[in-house]
């Protein structure tokens, strides 16, 4: 019998490996489908894992990606545009993901969950949230039943978040966004991928716009306080205001890989918490665990 896959666009990022690893857990055959694809090294015999190449701006290549799956999750990023190499927000985020949408559709794939983001608008002044906004129409225009999943901001080992916490901690003051008091919900990336996975399961679903967040709203000098506590370091927070990151950002756009963007500064200045009226953990049955319960394993993995 020819096995039911659930393939992975972007099974190879942090929030695609943490979902293999739920699918793997589950017993289901995944499918890793990247650029660069590559399999786990925590693969045991008898795993049901299979990776291919694939560029999601490659009609053929996804074709190929999705034959014979059951379900798919487009788990893929972009967060800094290269218009040279025909990276850009649209063609990631808005072609590339309904076209995924019509050809699962087209292969008779029951389940797609695509992962955008909170805080997706048309109107925002980010060229990477509006495009994150269109994506998730583009997709539900191509294939009416696809789940739409929203996280907030993730954390896990290896993080972007933490790390780079860790990071400014070793600075002797420790620059914020404005003043720190943008609000996020910081969510395990293990929790957001438990979730996909269920979601991505052939049970009925009531709702098909879920937002995940961990359970505490925590403003980004708290998230910061929670980081230096468990380094046992004290530093002074320095705010600073939005221009001078802006300013920044500007500088930095010239850089190949910028450790910060316009865009980032912009997902700053909003908080980033799960709205009314949507699905959330509480309709999956997850308890999603803390940032402060979280910390040790977290920070241990270096
Ligand atoms: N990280 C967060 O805090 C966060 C928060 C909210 C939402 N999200 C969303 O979660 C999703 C995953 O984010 P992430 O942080 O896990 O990303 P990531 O670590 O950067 O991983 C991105 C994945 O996408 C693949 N990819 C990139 N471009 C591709 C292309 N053209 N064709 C096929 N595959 C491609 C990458 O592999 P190759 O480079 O080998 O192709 C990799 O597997 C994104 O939609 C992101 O917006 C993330």
């Amino acid at each position: 019998m020819q096995e039911a896959f659930t393939t992975v666009f972007g099974g190879t990022g942090f929030l695609g490996r943490a979902m293999v690893r739920e699918l793997v857990e589950a017993g289901r055959p995944v499918r890793i489908a990247a650029r660069r694809p590559n399999l786990p090294d925590w693969l045991e015999a008898g795993d049901r894992v299979e990776a291919v190449a694939c560029d999601l701006r490659n009609e053929q290549q996804v074709a190929i990606a999705l034959q014979g799956s059951v379900a798919v999750i487009n788990a893929v990023s972009l967060y800094v545009e290269r218009p040279r190499a025909g990276l850009t927000f649209k063609a990631i985020h808005v072609t590339g993901a309904g076209q995924l949408a019509r050809l699962a559709r087209e292969e008779g794939v029951t389940r797609l969950v695509h992962v955008s983001g909170i805080g997706t608008s048309d109107a925002s002044p980010s060229a990477y949230v509006r495009a994150r906004s269109a994506g998730e129409r583009a997709v539900i225009d191509a294939l009416p039943k696809a789940v739409i999943l929203r996280p907030s901001v993730l954390f896990g080992p290896h993080d972007a978040l933490l790390t780079a916490l860790v990071r400014l901690a070793r600075l002797p003051a420790i620059p914020l966004f404005g003043r720190g008091d943008t609000r996020l919900q910081p969510v395990h990336v293990d929790d957001v991928a438990r979730a996909a996975v269920r979601l991505s399961d052939t049970r009925p679903l009531e709702r098909r716009l879920f937002e995940l967040g961990g359970p505490e709203v925590l403003r980004y000098r708290q998230i910061i306080a929670q980081v230096l506590a468990h380094l046992e370091c004290r530093r002074p927070l320095l705010p600073v205001p939005f221009l001078a990151w802006r300013l920044a950002a500007a500088l930095l756009a010239p850089l190949p890989s910028p450790p910060l963007t316009r865009d980032q500064v912009i997902l700053m200045q909003q908080d980033t918490i799960v709205g009314e009226g949507v699905g959330t953990f509480d309709d999956l049955g997850i308890v999603p665990r803390t940032l402060h319960d979280s910390l040790p394993t977290c920070l241990a993995a270096g």
